[in-house]
């Protein structure tokens, strides 16, 4: 073999060797190449093999080339070996080890978070009483959410929801903070007689504490008719906490202030530590809001109210603190 042609077939092996694994993507390729070129039957050991029936001269040369080359590729497949994951070396094997006696993992199971449950608890038994479920947006206008429920700009009693406006705030645009905005929104669209419930998050820019959240879930109930009355409201309440809780509960009404009722009520009851909580807001529809949708409020009247899910939640499953639904804790949630 001349020096020409011994140079020749170097290159060409180190230009294959390094073209292949340039391209190789997993280590099983890898390993492959290392077999064809530096395995024991490899085109480069061959080469290296082959050395002693050379002349001294040429052995030398030969030699050291093949040397070098063998290691540069050895290098090379040492660099592709640790990008696809295998550490120290040629024991791969041990990483690719499955114990298939082992037993199985158990797959973890999600479940249902308590205040899902007990929307669709409600949801349900309102529906049973021939409610229909409606939704509407989380972020609000100004309009809905205040002015269309006779709480003008200025009107101390805006200040009885503290607010997440959104910027700009020339725009109006604000996280609704309670449910009640789909009254106006509904009743725009929809001829009485109607029962509705609206389920949903809102949202309070306030501090908070075991029984007030900044997000929490309200659940908006509307029923309008020609002779809807307070004593229907109290009847429909009393028929739905019997329902929920199973158990004959506690339950009060006394006098409260919204600008969108008249009559204003809240609805209390009592938890098991003889305390009341307060889990409703109501009243007969304001007649200033049936004029701002364009009814007549000599011949129709009605009920809403907005109830508290959280805290309904929090009393049909003991928990004092309305902070931990949205803590992120999971030896919370796990519990239920
Ligand atoms: N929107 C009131 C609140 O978040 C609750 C409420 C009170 C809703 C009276 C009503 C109602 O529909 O009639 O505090």
């Amino acid at each position: 073999m001349s020096e020409n042609q011994s140079l020749d077939i170097f290159q060409s092996i180190r230009k294959d060797a390094f073209g292949a694994l340039e391209e190789a993507s997993d280590f099983e390729t890898v390993h492959k190449i290392e077999a064809e070129y530096i395995g024991k039957s490899g085109r480069l050991t061959k080469i290296l093999k082959s050395l002693k029936e050379m002349s001294l001269a040429e052995r030398k040369e030969m030699g050291s080339t093949a040397n070098a080359l063998k290691k540069e590729i050895e290098e090379k497949i040492k660099l592709k070996k640790e990008e696809f994951g295998e550490r120290g070396g040629s024991n791969h094997r041990d990483a690719d080890w499955i114990d298939i006696t082992a037993p199985g993992k158990k797959i973890s199971r999600g479940h249902i978070h308590p205040i899902s449950r007990v929307l669709k608890e409600v949801t349900s038994i309102f529906e049973s009483m021939g409610f229909e479920v409606v939704e509407g947006p989380e972020v609000e206008t100004e309009h809905y959410n205040f002015d269309a429920l006779n709480i003008p700009k200025e009107h101390p009693a805006r200040d009885l929801w503290d607010t997440f406006w959104i910027k700009p705030l020339k725009n109006g645009l604000l996280l609704r903070t309670h449910t009640s905005p789909n009254q106006i929104r509904y009743m725009e669209k929809h001829q009485p007689p109607l029962r509705i419930i609206v389920p949903g998050q809102v949202f309070r820019y306030e501090a908070s504490d075991s029984s007030h959240g900044i997000q929490f879930y309200q659940l908006e109930g509307l029923m309008v008719d020609k002779t809807t009355s307070v004593a229907n409201f109290k009847a429909l309440i009393e028929q739905f906490f019997k329902k929920l809780f199973k158990e004959n509960i506690q339950m009060r009404i006394r006098p409260g202030y919204f600008p969108f009722v008249e009559p204003g009520f809240e609805v209390d009851i009592k938890d098991r530590s003889d305390k009341w909580l307060e889990v409703i807001g109501a009243g007969m529809i304001h007649p200033q809001i049936l004029k701002n949708v364009k009814l007549d409020p000599s011949q129709w009247q009605g009920f809403a109210f907005g109830m508290g899910l959280d805290r309904i939640t929090m009393m049909k499953y003991k928990i004092d603190d309305i902070r931990l639904f949205h803590s992120g804790d999971l030896r919370f949630i796990r519990q239920f």
